[in-house]
């Protein structure tokens, strides 16, 4: 029996998408608004699943206290109120802070550290239009 769980944290951070080789028209073109040279925020709202069989004496793959705790020490504490392009953190400072690019960063930075049960997804909402989801694949 696989059940999975599913915890929710949030952070706030600055970023800006940027394409050095690129002209600044075809920068705009492409990223829009994530363009803007003195960067922009977004409240940004982490999902991460994990899946596994509830134990028999407590009925839970994982408690959720614990996942939440490993969230925010490994993931939004560490995030929240940075500048994701600038800052030092655990995401490789020559990726593109997309959506897309985020959620398998920090779903490599929690595998690292989930003992017990299995990671399943890590999803990522940027805006009230966009999120991104990643299974490890
Ligand atoms: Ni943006």
């Amino acid at each position: 029996m696989i059940v999975y769980l599913t915890r929710k944290e949030k952070f706030c951070a600055a970023h800006r998408l940027w394409v050095k080789e690129w002209s600044e028209d075809t920068n705009v073109e492409v990223f829009g608004n994530c363009a803007n040279t003195n960067f922009h925020g977004h409240n940004y709202e982490l999902s991460v699943t994990v899946k596994g069989t509830p134990d028999p004496l407590t009925g839970m793959i994982i408690n959720a206290k614990d996942l939440g705790k490993l969230m925010r020490e490994q993931i939004t504490n560490v995030l929240d109120h940075t500048n994701l392009n600038l800052d030092p953190s655990f995401l490789s400072p020559e990726i593109q802070t997309t959506t897309e690019n985020l959620v398998v960063q920090i779903w490599n930075q929690i595998e690292k550290h989930l003992t017990d049960c299995k990671l399943h997804c890590v999803k990522l909402v940027e805006t009230e239009k966009i999120s991104a989801e990643y299974y490890g694949e």
